[in-house]
Protein backbone atom coordinates (compact mmCIF):
# COMPACT_ATOMS: atom_id res chain seq x y z
CA UNK A 1 0.00 0.00 0.00
CA UNK A 2 1.55 3.45 -0.54
CA UNK A 3 1.69 6.15 2.19
CA UNK A 4 2.90 9.42 1.95
CA UNK A 5 5.09 9.69 5.57
CA UNK A 6 6.41 12.80 7.04
CA UNK A 7 9.73 12.04 8.46
CA UNK A 8 10.75 15.33 10.70
CA UNK A 9 14.38 15.51 12.41
CA UNK A 10 15.63 12.85 9.29
CA UNK A 11 18.90 15.18 8.53
CA UNK A 12 19.40 14.21 12.70
CA UNK A 13 21.09 11.67 14.46
CA UNK A 14 17.95 8.95 15.24
CA UNK A 15 16.08 10.46 12.06
CA UNK A 16 18.80 9.59 9.61
CA UNK A 17 18.59 5.68 10.85
CA UNK A 18 14.85 5.53 10.83
CA UNK A 19 14.86 7.66 7.15
CA UNK A 20 17.54 5.17 5.86
CA UNK A 21 14.93 2.24 7.57
CA UNK A 22 12.18 3.05 6.16
CA UNK A 23 13.77 4.03 2.46
CA UNK A 24 15.19 0.83 2.29
CA UNK A 25 12.76 -1.40 3.84
CA UNK A 26 8.67 -0.14 2.07
CA UNK A 27 10.09 1.12 -1.76
CA UNK A 28 6.13 1.76 -2.32
CA UNK A 29 6.21 4.53 0.12
CA UNK A 30 7.18 8.32 -0.36
CA UNK A 31 8.80 9.00 2.77
CA UNK A 32 9.46 12.79 3.03
CA UNK A 33 12.55 14.00 5.30
CA UNK A 34 11.37 17.28 6.68
CA UNK A 35 14.42 19.05 8.58
CA UNK A 36 15.46 23.01 8.86
CA UNK A 37 18.98 21.78 8.98
CA UNK A 38 20.22 23.34 12.05
CA UNK A 39 23.25 22.83 13.57
CA UNK A 40 22.43 19.71 14.70
CA UNK A 41 21.14 18.26 10.62
CA UNK A 42 23.35 17.30 8.61
CA UNK A 43 22.36 15.56 4.69
CA UNK A 44 25.66 13.85 4.57
CA UNK A 45 23.64 11.04 7.13
CA UNK A 46 21.69 10.22 3.95
CA UNK A 47 24.14 10.28 1.18
CA UNK A 48 22.82 6.24 0.75
CA UNK A 49 19.16 7.31 0.05
CA UNK A 50 19.36 10.74 -1.53
CA UNK A 51 19.00 9.03 -4.81
CA UNK A 52 16.12 6.67 -3.92
CA UNK A 53 12.92 7.32 -6.09
CA UNK A 54 10.83 7.13 -2.85
CA UNK A 55 12.69 9.50 -1.04
CA UNK A 56 12.36 13.17 -0.94
CA UNK A 57 13.96 15.95 0.85
CA UNK A 58 12.14 19.58 2.53
CA UNK A 59 14.08 21.83 4.02
CA UNK A 60 11.31 23.66 6.06
CA UNK A 61 10.86 24.52 9.98
CA UNK A 62 8.43 22.51 11.43
CA UNK A 63 7.26 26.75 13.28
CA UNK A 64 6.13 27.41 9.86
CA UNK A 65 2.53 26.19 9.71
CA UNK A 66 1.48 27.79 6.61
CA UNK A 67 4.08 25.78 4.47
CA UNK A 68 3.67 22.62 6.63
CA UNK A 69 -0.13 22.56 5.98
CA UNK A 70 0.30 22.98 2.26
CA UNK A 71 2.76 20.19 2.25
CA UNK A 72 0.17 18.03 3.97
CA UNK A 73 -2.51 19.10 1.06
CA UNK A 74 0.30 19.00 -1.62
CA UNK A 75 2.07 15.22 -0.34
CA UNK A 76 -1.99 14.04 0.56
CA UNK A 77 0.36 13.31 3.97
CA UNK A 78 -1.00 10.49 5.72
CA UNK A 79 1.53 9.94 8.43
CA UNK A 80 3.83 11.65 10.60
CA UNK A 81 6.86 10.45 12.56
CA UNK A 82 7.86 13.48 14.29
CA UNK A 83 11.57 13.58 15.23
CA UNK A 84 12.25 17.41 14.76
CA UNK A 85 13.99 19.02 18.23
CA UNK A 86 16.27 20.46 19.72
CA UNK A 87 17.98 17.86 21.28
CA UNK A 88 20.62 18.53 23.89
CA UNK A 89 20.19 19.30 27.32
CA UNK A 90 23.80 21.53 27.92
CA UNK A 91 22.35 23.84 25.14
CA UNK A 92 19.04 23.97 26.83
CA UNK A 93 20.40 24.98 30.33
CA UNK A 94 21.96 28.14 27.95
CA UNK A 95 19.26 29.07 25.65
CA UNK A 96 15.76 27.83 27.04
CA UNK A 97 13.57 29.62 24.53
CA UNK A 98 15.33 27.59 21.48
CA UNK A 99 13.82 24.89 22.98
CA UNK A 100 10.25 26.09 23.82
CA UNK A 101 9.89 27.48 20.69
CA UNK A 102 11.02 24.12 18.33
CA UNK A 103 10.25 21.60 20.81
CA UNK A 104 6.60 22.36 22.52
CA UNK A 105 5.46 25.16 19.60
CA UNK A 106 7.23 22.97 16.57
CA UNK A 107 4.80 20.20 17.81
CA UNK A 108 1.70 22.46 18.33
CA UNK A 109 2.36 23.60 14.98
CA UNK A 110 2.20 20.53 12.98
CA UNK A 111 -0.01 18.81 14.98
CA UNK A 112 -2.58 21.83 14.52
CA UNK A 113 -1.45 20.95 10.40
CA UNK A 114 -2.03 18.18 10.96
CA UNK A 115 -5.65 18.37 12.31
CA UNK A 116 -6.79 20.88 9.40
CA UNK A 117 -6.03 19.11 6.59
CA UNK A 118 -7.21 15.29 8.05
CA UNK A 119 -10.30 16.61 9.41
CA UNK A 120 -11.01 18.37 5.35
CA UNK A 121 -10.47 14.78 4.19
CA UNK A 122 -13.89 12.41 3.58
CA UNK A 123 -12.47 9.81 5.47
CA UNK A 124 -11.17 11.88 8.24
CA UNK A 125 -8.71 10.43 10.78
CA UNK A 126 -8.91 7.26 9.41
CA UNK A 127 -5.73 5.38 8.02
CA UNK A 128 -3.85 8.65 9.51
CA UNK A 129 -0.80 8.36 12.12
CA UNK A 130 0.88 11.36 14.50
CA UNK A 131 3.87 9.31 16.07
CA UNK A 132 5.53 11.86 18.48
CA UNK A 133 8.96 10.67 19.33
CA UNK A 134 10.03 11.26 22.96
CA UNK A 135 12.61 10.56 26.05
CA UNK A 136 13.05 9.13 29.13
CA UNK A 137 14.01 12.22 30.49
CA UNK A 138 10.47 13.76 30.52
CA UNK A 139 10.26 11.59 33.66
CA UNK A 140 13.02 12.85 35.73
CA UNK A 141 15.70 11.12 37.75
CA UNK A 142 15.90 8.02 39.44
CA UNK A 143 17.52 6.67 43.05
CA UNK A 144 20.71 5.95 43.07
CA UNK A 145 20.34 3.65 45.95
CA UNK A 146 22.12 0.49 44.89
CA UNK A 147 25.54 2.16 43.53
CA UNK A 148 27.70 -0.77 43.40
CA UNK A 149 24.85 -2.17 41.18
CA UNK A 150 22.34 -5.11 41.72
CA UNK A 151 21.72 -7.78 39.49
CA UNK A 152 18.17 -6.84 38.23
CA UNK A 153 15.19 -9.47 38.42
CA UNK A 154 14.94 -9.79 34.40
CA UNK A 155 17.28 -10.64 31.61
CA UNK A 156 17.23 -9.67 28.09
CA UNK A 157 19.20 -10.08 25.15
CA UNK A 158 20.43 -6.76 25.34
CA UNK A 159 21.70 -7.31 28.96
CA UNK A 160 25.43 -7.43 28.97
CA UNK A 161 26.75 -10.14 31.14
CA UNK A 162 26.84 -8.98 34.78
CA UNK A 163 24.66 -6.53 33.88
CA UNK A 164 23.80 -4.23 37.15
CA UNK A 165 20.94 -2.29 38.12
CA UNK A 166 21.68 1.12 40.07
CA UNK A 167 18.55 1.46 42.30
CA UNK A 168 15.26 -0.58 42.62
CA UNK A 169 12.99 1.89 40.70
CA UNK A 170 12.50 1.68 36.70
CA UNK A 171 10.43 4.25 34.70
CA UNK A 172 7.48 2.84 33.34
CA UNK A 173 4.52 4.23 31.06
CA UNK A 174 2.53 4.94 34.24
CA UNK A 175 5.43 7.18 35.75
CA UNK A 176 4.30 10.73 36.48
CA UNK A 177 6.00 13.20 34.66
CA UNK A 178 8.74 15.10 36.53
CA UNK A 179 11.07 17.03 34.03
CA UNK A 180 14.16 18.78 35.41
CA UNK A 181 16.10 20.31 32.37
CA UNK A 182 14.59 22.89 30.04
CA UNK A 183 15.28 20.27 27.13
CA UNK A 184 12.87 18.03 29.27
CA UNK A 185 10.55 20.68 30.24
CA UNK A 186 10.17 21.48 26.43
CA UNK A 187 9.99 17.77 25.82
CA UNK A 188 6.96 16.85 28.24
CA UNK A 189 5.08 19.85 27.42
CA UNK A 190 5.27 18.56 23.70
CA UNK A 191 4.09 14.91 24.79
CA UNK A 192 1.08 16.77 26.59
CA UNK A 193 0.54 18.44 23.37
CA UNK A 194 0.04 15.36 21.34
CA UNK A 195 -1.96 13.56 24.00
CA UNK A 196 -4.28 16.24 23.91
CA UNK A 197 -5.07 16.20 20.19
CA UNK A 198 -6.18 12.73 21.09
CA UNK A 199 -8.40 13.40 24.04
CA UNK A 200 -9.86 16.54 22.67
CA UNK A 201 -10.10 15.93 18.92
CA UNK A 202 -9.64 11.86 18.33
CA UNK A 203 -6.49 12.82 16.41
CA UNK A 204 -4.30 9.30 16.42
CA UNK A 205 -1.52 9.42 18.34
CA UNK A 206 1.18 7.38 19.62
CA UNK A 207 4.04 8.43 22.06
CA UNK A 208 7.00 6.64 22.55
CA UNK A 209 9.73 7.22 24.97
CA UNK A 210 13.12 6.24 24.80
CA UNK A 211 16.64 5.92 26.42
CA UNK A 212 19.72 7.28 25.69
CA UNK A 213 20.83 6.46 21.98
CA UNK A 214 24.34 5.56 20.65
CA UNK A 215 25.59 4.78 17.30
CA UNK A 216 26.42 5.99 13.71
CA UNK A 217 26.35 9.96 13.09
CA UNK A 218 25.50 11.04 16.39
CA UNK A 219 26.56 14.90 16.53
CA UNK A 220 29.49 15.39 18.60
CA UNK A 221 28.25 17.04 21.28
CA UNK A 222 27.32 14.35 23.00
CA UNK A 223 28.94 12.07 25.13
CA UNK A 224 30.12 8.94 23.41
CA UNK A 225 30.75 10.46 19.69
CA UNK A 226 32.80 13.55 21.94
CA UNK A 227 34.92 11.05 23.72
CA UNK A 228 35.96 8.99 21.02
CA UNK A 229 37.08 11.84 18.74
CA UNK A 230 38.98 13.39 21.92
CA UNK A 231 40.30 9.77 22.72
CA UNK A 232 41.58 10.15 19.47
CA UNK A 233 43.35 13.24 18.98
CA UNK A 234 44.48 12.76 22.75
CA UNK A 235 42.23 15.66 23.96
CA UNK A 236 40.77 15.83 27.31
CA UNK A 237 37.98 14.21 28.21
CA UNK A 238 35.68 16.40 30.59
CA UNK A 239 33.58 14.16 32.78
CA UNK A 240 30.91 16.44 34.64
CA UNK A 241 30.90 15.88 38.46
CA UNK A 242 32.39 12.44 39.65
CA UNK A 243 31.25 10.41 36.48
CA UNK A 244 28.50 8.79 38.81
CA UNK A 245 25.43 9.34 36.75
CA UNK A 246 23.72 6.68 35.02
CA UNK A 247 22.37 6.24 31.65
CA UNK A 248 20.98 3.47 30.01
CA UNK A 249 21.97 3.09 26.50
CA UNK A 250 20.36 1.64 23.28
CA UNK A 251 21.94 1.13 19.89
CA UNK A 252 20.23 3.50 17.45
CA UNK A 253 19.60 1.15 14.94
CA UNK A 254 16.93 -0.74 17.72
CA UNK A 255 15.67 2.50 18.44
CA UNK A 256 14.28 2.69 14.51
CA UNK A 257 13.60 -0.33 14.21
CA UNK A 258 11.21 -0.68 17.00
CA UNK A 259 9.71 2.95 15.78
CA UNK A 260 8.75 0.98 12.45
CA UNK A 261 7.47 -1.42 14.17
CA UNK A 262 4.99 0.56 16.60
CA UNK A 263 4.16 3.26 13.75
CA UNK A 264 2.99 0.18 12.09
CA UNK A 265 1.29 -1.66 14.83
CA UNK A 266 1.47 -0.03 17.79
CA UNK A 267 -1.92 1.05 19.54
CA UNK A 268 -3.05 4.41 18.82
CA UNK A 269 -3.67 6.45 21.85
CA UNK A 270 -1.04 4.32 23.75
CA UNK A 271 2.34 5.45 25.16
CA UNK A 272 5.57 2.89 24.57
CA UNK A 273 8.74 2.82 26.72
CA UNK A 274 11.81 2.11 24.73
CA UNK A 275 14.73 1.27 25.85
CA UNK A 276 17.57 -1.99 26.51
CA UNK A 277 18.04 -2.32 30.31
CA UNK A 278 21.55 -1.24 29.89
CA UNK A 279 22.48 1.47 32.88
CA UNK A 280 26.08 2.47 32.87
CA UNK A 281 28.15 4.66 35.08
CA UNK A 282 29.14 6.97 33.23
CA UNK A 283 32.82 6.91 34.11
CA UNK A 284 32.73 2.86 33.50
CA UNK A 285 31.55 3.76 30.39
CA UNK A 286 34.29 6.05 29.46
CA UNK A 287 36.63 3.77 30.52
CA UNK A 288 34.95 1.21 28.15
CA UNK A 289 35.62 3.71 25.29
CA UNK A 290 39.15 4.27 26.31
CA UNK A 291 39.78 0.32 26.26
CA UNK A 292 38.40 0.39 22.79
CA UNK A 293 39.75 3.26 21.19
CA UNK A 294 43.44 2.23 22.68
CA UNK A 295 42.61 -1.30 21.74
CA UNK A 296 41.76 -0.82 18.08
CA UNK A 297 44.24 2.31 17.73
CA UNK A 298 47.27 -0.27 18.71
CA UNK A 299 47.56 2.21 21.94
CA UNK A 300 48.96 0.16 24.90
CA UNK A 301 46.05 -1.06 27.58
CA UNK A 302 45.16 2.29 29.85
CA UNK A 303 47.34 4.52 27.80
CA UNK A 304 44.33 7.41 27.48
CA UNK A 305 42.93 6.91 30.67
CA UNK A 306 45.10 9.91 31.88
CA UNK A 307 42.85 12.06 29.52
CA UNK A 308 39.91 11.59 31.63
CA UNK A 309 39.57 15.24 33.53
CA UNK A 310 37.12 15.92 36.08
CA UNK A 311 34.85 18.98 35.25
CA UNK A 312 31.97 20.91 36.91
CA UNK A 313 28.78 19.37 37.01
CA UNK A 314 25.78 19.89 34.77
CA UNK A 315 23.22 21.95 36.12
CA UNK A 316 20.67 19.79 37.63
CA UNK A 317 22.11 16.83 36.22
CA UNK A 318 19.92 13.87 36.66
CA UNK A 319 21.35 11.29 38.58
CA UNK A 320 19.82 7.86 36.62
CA UNK A 321 17.72 6.74 34.10
CA UNK A 322 16.44 3.08 33.44
CA UNK A 323 13.80 2.73 31.26
CA UNK A 324 11.21 -0.66 31.19
CA UNK A 325 10.28 -1.33 28.28
CA UNK A 326 8.81 -4.91 28.85
CA UNK A 327 5.32 -3.45 27.48
CA UNK A 328 6.72 -3.56 24.10
CA UNK A 329 8.36 -6.65 24.38
CA UNK A 330 5.49 -7.98 25.67
CA UNK A 331 2.95 -6.74 23.35
CA UNK A 332 4.54 -6.03 20.29
CA UNK A 333 7.76 -8.97 20.52
CA UNK A 334 10.41 -6.13 19.76
CA UNK A 335 14.08 -6.69 21.49
CA UNK A 336 16.96 -4.59 21.50
CA UNK A 337 19.31 -6.86 19.02
CA UNK A 338 22.67 -6.06 20.23
CA UNK A 339 24.27 -6.80 23.22
CA UNK A 340 25.76 -3.81 24.68
CA UNK A 341 29.31 -4.85 23.72
CA UNK A 342 28.99 -5.60 20.37
CA UNK A 343 27.32 -1.95 19.72
CA UNK A 344 30.23 -0.02 21.28
CA UNK A 345 32.81 -1.84 19.02
CA UNK A 346 30.85 -0.87 16.00
CA UNK A 347 30.04 2.63 17.19
CA UNK A 348 34.01 3.48 18.15
CA UNK A 349 35.09 1.46 14.80
CA UNK A 350 32.37 3.60 12.69
CA UNK A 351 33.98 6.85 14.07
CA UNK A 352 36.89 5.86 13.82
CA UNK A 353 36.92 4.56 10.06
CA UNK A 354 34.91 7.65 9.51
CA UNK A 355 37.02 10.45 10.41
CA UNK A 356 36.03 12.79 6.90
CA UNK A 357 32.59 12.83 8.53
CA UNK A 358 34.12 13.62 11.98
CA UNK A 359 36.16 16.07 10.60
CA UNK A 360 33.27 17.97 8.34
CA UNK A 361 31.19 18.44 11.12
CA UNK A 362 33.95 19.58 13.50
CA UNK A 363 35.14 21.93 10.93
CA UNK A 364 31.64 23.06 9.92
CA UNK A 365 32.66 22.32 6.40
CA UNK A 366 29.30 19.62 6.28
CA UNK A 367 26.61 22.56 6.66
CA UNK A 368 27.93 23.55 2.81
CA UNK A 369 26.46 20.36 1.94
CA UNK A 370 22.73 21.32 1.51
CA UNK A 371 23.94 24.49 -0.72
CA UNK A 372 26.11 22.30 -3.18
CA UNK A 373 23.68 18.96 -3.34
CA UNK A 374 20.28 21.17 -3.00
CA UNK A 375 21.05 24.32 -4.57
CA UNK A 376 22.82 23.85 -7.42
P1 LIG B 1 19.46 15.60 16.70
O1 LIG B 1 19.75 16.85 17.45
O2 LIG B 1 20.59 14.75 16.24
O3 LIG B 1 18.58 15.93 15.41
C1 LIG B 1 17.51 16.83 15.44
C2 LIG B 1 17.10 17.15 14.00
O4 LIG B 1 15.98 18.04 14.06
C3 LIG B 1 18.19 17.85 13.20
O5 LIG B 1 18.30 17.29 11.92
C4 LIG B 1 17.71 19.29 13.13
O6 LIG B 1 18.13 19.97 11.96
C5 LIG B 1 16.20 19.10 13.16
N1 LIG B 1 15.50 20.30 13.66
C6 LIG B 1 15.77 20.99 14.79
N2 LIG B 1 14.94 22.05 14.89
C7 LIG B 1 14.11 22.00 13.80
C8 LIG B 1 13.03 22.80 13.36
N3 LIG B 1 12.64 23.90 14.03
N4 LIG B 1 12.39 22.46 12.22
C9 LIG B 1 12.78 21.35 11.51
N5 LIG B 1 13.82 20.57 11.88
C10 LIG B 1 14.47 20.89 13.02
O7 LIG B 1 18.46 14.77 17.63
P2 LIG B 1 18.36 13.20 17.90
O8 LIG B 1 19.32 12.85 18.97
O9 LIG B 1 18.39 12.48 16.62
O10 LIG B 1 16.90 13.14 18.52
C11 LIG B 1 15.76 13.01 17.68
C12 LIG B 1 14.52 12.96 18.54
O11 LIG B 1 14.58 11.85 19.42
C13 LIG B 1 14.32 14.19 19.41
O12 LIG B 1 12.94 14.49 19.42
C14 LIG B 1 14.80 13.76 20.79
O13 LIG B 1 14.12 14.46 21.80
C15 LIG B 1 14.41 12.30 20.77
N6 LIG B 1 15.25 11.41 21.59
C16 LIG B 1 16.61 11.42 21.47
C17 LIG B 1 17.37 10.52 22.22
C18 LIG B 1 18.88 10.47 22.09
O14 LIG B 1 19.52 9.75 22.86
N7 LIG B 1 19.49 11.17 21.17
C19 LIG B 1 16.74 9.63 23.09
C20 LIG B 1 15.34 9.67 23.20
C21 LIG B 1 14.61 10.54 22.43
O1 LIG C 1 17.85 9.93 27.90
C1 LIG C 1 17.59 10.34 26.60
C2 LIG C 1 18.36 11.60 26.28
O2 LIG C 1 19.73 11.22 26.11
C3 LIG C 1 17.85 12.32 25.04
O3 LIG C 1 16.53 12.73 25.27
C4 LIG C 1 18.73 13.51 24.71
O4 LIG C 1 18.29 14.11 23.50
C5 LIG C 1 20.15 13.03 24.55
O5 LIG C 1 21.01 14.13 24.31
C6 LIG C 1 20.60 12.26 25.80
O6 LIG C 1 20.72 13.18 26.92
P1 LIG C 1 21.96 13.10 27.96
O7 LIG C 1 22.09 14.42 28.60
O8 LIG C 1 21.84 11.90 28.83
O9 LIG C 1 23.18 12.84 26.90
P2 LIG C 1 24.66 13.42 26.84
O10 LIG C 1 25.37 12.63 25.79
O11 LIG C 1 24.68 14.90 26.74
O12 LIG C 1 25.26 13.02 28.26
C7 LIG C 1 25.32 11.67 28.70
C8 LIG C 1 25.87 11.69 30.13
O13 LIG C 1 27.25 12.06 30.07
C9 LIG C 1 25.20 12.68 31.04
O14 LIG C 1 25.12 12.14 32.35
C10 LIG C 1 26.14 13.89 31.04
C11 LIG C 1 27.50 13.25 30.84
N1 LIG C 1 28.48 14.06 30.07
C12 LIG C 1 28.11 14.53 28.87
C13 LIG C 1 28.99 15.29 28.11
C14 LIG C 1 28.57 15.84 26.76
C15 LIG C 1 29.76 14.28 30.59
O15 LIG C 1 30.11 13.83 31.68
N2 LIG C 1 30.63 15.04 29.83
C16 LIG C 1 30.28 15.55 28.62
O16 LIG C 1 31.14 16.24 27.98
Amino acid sequence: MRRNIVITGGAGFIGSHVVRLFVNKYPEYNIINLDKLTYAGNLANLKDVEDKPNYKFVRMDICDFESFYQLMQEEKVDGIIHLAAESHVDRSIKDPFTFARTNVMGTLSLLQAAKLYWESLPEKYEGKRFYHISTDEVYGALKMNHPEGIEPPFKTVASSEGHKAYGDDFFYETTKYNPHSPYSAAKASSDHFVRAYHDTYGMPTIVTNCSNNYGPYQFPEKLIPLFINNIRHRKPLPVYGKGENVRDWLYVEDHARAIDLIFHEGKVAETYNIGGFNEWKNIDLIKVMIKTVDRILGNPEGHSLDLITYVTDRLGHDARYAIDSSKLQKELGWEPSLQFEEGIEKTVRWYLDNQEWMDNVTSGDYQKYYEEMYKG
